[in-house]
Order: structure tokens, then C-alpha cells, then sequence
């Protein structure tokens, strides 16, 4: 009996502890990529399909951003649905694989070898498989149901199928079979995972946990769940139109717009209903809503203009910096600022090591710091972009990744609390 009772607590601390294990790789990998981007600027400005640029983009996409909502969604799922993760026998596994897949995909695209890329993507998305083998089933039961949990399930259908996309758009570089237009194939597979995959995890899990967090007595509108349908609508909508090269781009496109508008609206209205002071943590999410914007405005002036011509192609550029690393980035380091140090009380709590708050296991000193050379280094960069001047990508960059290592090294000092028993 106390021995299946500690096998019991060895698993809930290991179900603990994986959120925090991917944390960790996020935050790692958005120092390393935001460290890298003061050499990247001059490729940057150059055009954004590099050799250099894919792996720049896949640091943040994969290694960070990704990476921090598989731990949101290891501990939020089980939560949501107060049912436990059917195989946890394959989270040891799965990280792994997740590692040694998503950095095998950014030092190949870095060496711009398609035959290690697609390698490894195989590698991406078994770890993704096993991700879904136990994400999937405590979700089923409340899809159509809950909002949260049916825009999760959603989400995580399209990030199977932006990591087979791009698997096989790899696997076509090294055997030629695909057909079709690179830019439309590489932009279906780019919203795929930037508006399937992360938009929709986004607007699910802050739908739940804006009222749960912030303003516990207030419920959703109805309208809620048919935005994330609309979303799920427009993401397929867009990805055929462009797979196929159909007529109706632009349509699209305005579907997914108005659905984003939407978002911004309904959360808006909840939050200016129930007014909250504003700590950097709602500061980030405003600031990525601010910039969600402004990626909304660049996506509709390239579906309308196409990124062909040079304008074309620096709008694209400023598209995906305001998408990843504005409205995603911004979202990211928000939440983290609440929930990383509530995981970490938790492992604390399961492991029975001495209590500490979340509020002993923060640094607030920096983040004014973080918000302000992030913030105001991407848009240098969007307005250097544009302009196409190195000199002025070079001094944003340089603001980006100061903003972005002062908040790793706070962010990893909260986190190895989860792995060692000492106190402040
Ligand atoms: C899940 C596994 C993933 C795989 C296997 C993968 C694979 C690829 C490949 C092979 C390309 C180049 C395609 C070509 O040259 O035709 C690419 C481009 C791209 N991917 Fe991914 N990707 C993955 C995840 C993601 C995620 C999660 C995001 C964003 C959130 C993302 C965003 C992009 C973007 C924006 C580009 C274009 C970048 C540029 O042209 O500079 N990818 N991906």
C-alpha cells in the first residue's frame, strides 16, 4: 500500500516536473536565439527565406514558444479536465525526443542540409505523436463543450499537421515531388502553426484563464467558442486556397482578421468591465495584443499585394517579427511571469521541500527593463525592416536580445528552484 502510494507521488512529481523541464528548454532557447539575432540582422534585412533566418525562426517557434505551451498544456489539461495523463510512462520519452528533434532541425537548417532537416522533423513529430497520445484523450470528452478545451484539441490537430507540412516540404527539397509555389507552400505551412497551432492554444487558454485568474465571477459570452471556430474556419480556408492555389485568398484572410478582432474585443471588453492594475505581466499581454494588430494589418496588406515584389517581400519580414516575437513572445513571457513560479511552488510542495511563495521565487527588478528594450526593439526593427537599413536592424536587435537575456536569467533562477531545495 505505501509502496504504490510513493509510485503514485513519483509519478505526480514527474507529471510536476515536465512542465518546469520544458520551461526550462524555452527559456534556453529564447536566449540563445535572441543572443544570435544581433549577427542575423544583416540577413534579416537581406529576404527572410535563408538558410539562417529558417533557423532563427524555428529557435523561437519550436524551441521556445512551443516548447513553454506543451508545459502549460502538460499541467493545464489535467487540471481543466480533472483527469489524469492516461501514459506517463512516455513524458520522459517525448522530451527527449522534443530536444533532440527540434535542435537537430535548427542546427541542419542552419547548415542548410534538407536531408538532416527532414530527418529530424520525423524526429519532431513522433515527440508530437506522443504528445497527442496523452493530450488527446482527457480532451476529447469536453470537446464541443468547454472552450478551452475544444480550441486546445484544435490546436494540437494543427500542429500535427503543420509538422507533417513541413516535413514533407523538406522531404521535397531533397526529392522534388510537391509541385506548387515555394513562398505559397512555405506561407501554408508558416499559418498552419503561427494561427492553428499557437493563435488558437493562445485564444483558448486565455479565454480560460483571464476569467479564472482575473474575474472569477464572470462568464464567457457565447460567442467565445464560435471565434475559435471562425479561427479553425480561416486557417483551413487560407491553408487550401494557398496549398492549391485557388482564387479566394483575400477572403481568407478577412475571415481570420475578423476573427482576431474579435478576440481582442471580447477580452478587451472583459478586462476594461473589471478593471485590474497593470503589473508587467498584463503589460506583456497588452503590448502582444497591440502587436497582433499590427500583424493582422501587414497579413491583410500581403494577401492583398502578395510578398513578391521588394515592398512585398520586407512586409513579410515585419509580418513574421510582429507575429512570433510581438504579439506570441510577448504573450509567453506575460503568462510566464504568473504561472512559472506557481509550477515551480508545486513541484516544492509534491517534493516537500521547505514553502516558498511565488512571490519569493520572482524577480520583478528587471521587468520593466525586459518590457521596455523588447518592446522598443522590435519596433525598431519592424520600422528598419522597412527601410531595408542594416545599421538600424543592427541596434534593435542588439535591445532585443538585451531585453530577452536579462529576462532569461530571471526566468531560469525561478525555475532552478524546482531542482534544488534551497532557499532565497
Ligand atoms: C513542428 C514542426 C515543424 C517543422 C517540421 C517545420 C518545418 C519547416 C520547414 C521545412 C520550413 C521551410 C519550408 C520550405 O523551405 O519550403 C519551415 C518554414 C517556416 N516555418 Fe516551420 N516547422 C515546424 C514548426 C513551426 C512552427 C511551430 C512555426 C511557428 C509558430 C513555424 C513557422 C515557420 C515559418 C514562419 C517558416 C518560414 C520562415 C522563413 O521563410 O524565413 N514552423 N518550417
Amino acid at each position: 500500500m505505501a509502496a504504490s502510494a510513493d509510485a503514485a507521488t513519483r509519478w505526480e512529481i514527474r507529471g510536476a516536473r515536465i512542465s518546469i523541464d520544458y520551461f526550462v528548454i524555452a527559456t534556453l532557447s529564447f536566449a540563445c536565439g535572441a543572443a544570435a539575432t544581433p549577427w542575423e540582422a544583416g540577413a534579416l534585412t537581406g529576404y527572410f527565406y535563408q538558410a539562417s533566418v529558417l533557423a532563427l525562426v524555428h529557435t523561437f517557434a519550436l524551441g521556445w514558444i512551443t516548447a513553454a505551451i506543451i508545459g502549460v498544456m502538460y499541467r493545464y489539461v489535467p487540471a481543466l479536465t480533472h483527469a489524469t495523463l492516461p501514459y506517463p510512462r512516455l513524458l520522459m520519452p517525448q522530451l527527449v525526443l522534443y530536444v533532440v528533434g527540434a535542435s537537430g532541425m535548427v542546427s541542419h537548417f542552419a547548415l542548410g542540409s534538407w536531408s538532416g532537416i527532414w530527418s529530424a522533423a520525423l524526429v519532431v513529430i513522433a515527440s508530437v505523436g506522443l504528445f497527442a497520445a496523452n493530450i488527446f484523450p482527457p480532451l476529447w470528452p469536453r470537446v464541443g463543450r468547454g472552450v478551452a478545451e475544444t480550441g486546445m484539441f484544435l490546436a494540437l490537430c494543427f500542429l500535427l499537421i503543420a509538422a507533417t507540412l513541413g516535413f514533407l516540404l523538406a522531404l521535397d527539397k531533397s526529392y522534388g515531388f510537391l509541385g506548387g509555389s515555394l513562398i505559397s507552400n512555405l506561407a501554408a505551412h508558416a499559418h498552419l502553426a503561427a494561427i492553428g497551432w499557437v493563435t488558437l492554444t493562445v485564444c483558448a487558454v486565455s479565454y480560460r484563464m483571464v476569467p479564472a485568474l482575473a474575474l472569477p465571477r464572470i462568464a464567457l459570452p457565447k460567442s467565445a467558442a464560435w471565434q475559435l471556430y471562425a479561427i479553425t474556419a480561416g486557417v483551413i480556408g487560407l491553408v487550401v486556397t494557398l496549398l492549391a492555389r485557388l482564387p479566394g485568398l483575400a477572403l481568407w484572410s478577412v475571415v481570420l482578421a475578423l476573427a482576431l478582432v474579435a478576440y481582442i474585443v471580447t477580452i478587451a471588453r472583459l478586462l476594461w468591465a473589471h478593471r485590474k492594475p497593470v503589473d508587467w505581466s498584463v503589460g506583456h499581454a497588452i503590448a502582444g495584443t497591440a502587436w497582433l494588430m499590427v500583424a493582422i494589418t501587414l497579413g491583410i496588406t500581403l494577401a492583398f499585394n502578395g510578398a513578391q515584389s521588394e515592398l512585398g517581400a520586407r512586409v513579410a519580414s515585419s509580418y513574421g517579427v510582429a507575429g512570433i516575437l510581438g504579439w506570441m513572445g510577448n504573450f509567453i513571457i506575460g503568462v510566464s511571469y504568473y504561472l512559472f513560479p506557481a509550477f515551480v511552488v508545486r513541484v516544492r510542495s509534491l517534493r516537500r521541500w521547505c514553502a516558498m511563495s511565488a512571490v519569493e521565487l520572482s524577480r520583478p527588478r528587471p521587468r520593466s527593463a525586459v518590457f521596455v528594450a523588447y518592446n522598443s526593439g522590435l519596433a525598431t526593427m519592424v520600422a528598419g525592416l522597412f527601410v531595408a537599413n542594416v545599421a538600424i536592424c543592427v541596434i534593435a536587435t542588439v535591445a532585443i536580445a538585451a531585453g530577452g537575456l536579462l529576462y532569461s536569467g530571471a526566468t531560469l533562477w525561478t525555475l532552478t528552484f524546482a531542482y534544488r531545495e534551497g532557499q532565497v
